[in-house]
C-alpha cells in the first residue's frame, strides 16, 4: 500500500484503522515518513503502542488519540491508507473529499467502498509458499470545484 502511494521522507502518512500499528511503523521506519495511527479500538491502540515501543519509535498515543475514522483530524495528511470495510469506507468517502487536500493519495486495501475512479491494482505477494493476493485501489482527492 505504501509502495503503491509512492510514501517519500516528506509524507504526513494516516492509517485511519491503525489496528496494530504495522503500516505506521512502516511508513516511518521503510520510508521515513511522519506516520498516525487511528483507531476506535482501545485494545488495538495498546497493541500499536507496544508495537511502536518495540520498533523504538516514539509513541505520541494518548487516549485522545481512540478516534473513530469519521471524527479524526485528517487534514494534515498526504497519504491515507484504509484496511476497513466498505461500508466505513463509504461513510469516510465525504469527510475524505471534504477534509483532505487535493493531491492527497488515499489508498484501500481489499475495499474499495465505492470511493471510485482512480488505479486499481492486483499484487501478487509469496507467502509461506502461497500466492497471496492483495487488491489495492488508489485515489488521489481532486482539486476542489
Ligand atoms: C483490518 S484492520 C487493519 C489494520 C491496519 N490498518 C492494517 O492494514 O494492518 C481494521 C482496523 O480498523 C479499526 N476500525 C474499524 N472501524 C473503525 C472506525 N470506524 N474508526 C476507527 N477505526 C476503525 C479496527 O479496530 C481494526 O483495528
Amino acid at each position: 500500500m505504501l509502495k503503491l502511494a509512492d510514501v517519500q521522507k516528506t509524507d504526513i502518512v494516516y492509517d485511519l484503522g491503525c489496528g496494530d500499528g504495522r503500516i505506521v511503523i512502516a511508513a516511518a521506519k521503510i520510508y521515513g515518513a511522519h506516520a498516525v495511527g487511528i483507531d476506535i479500538n482501545p485494545v488495538r491502540l495498546a497493541e500499536a503502542n507496544e508495537n511502536l515501543k518495540k520498533a523504538g519509535r516514539k509513541s505520541r498515543s494518548s487516549s485522545g488519540s481512540k478516534r473513530t475514522t469519521c471524527s479524526a483530524d485528517i487534514h494534515k495528511a498526504t497519504v491515507v491508507t484504509l484496511f476497513l470495510l466498505s461500508s466505513v469506507n463509504l461513510k469516510l468517502r465525504p469527510k475524505l473529499l471534504a477534509d483532505l487536500k487535493p493531491g492527497t493519495r488515499v489508498v484501500s486495501h481489499l475495499r474499495h467502498g465505492r470511493l471510485e475512479a482512480g488505479k486499481r491494482v492486483h499484487g501478487g505477494q509469496s507467502g509461506r509458499g502461497i500466492l497471496l493476493s492483495h487488491k489495492l485501489f488508489l485515489w488521489i482527492i481532486p482539486a476542489r470545484k
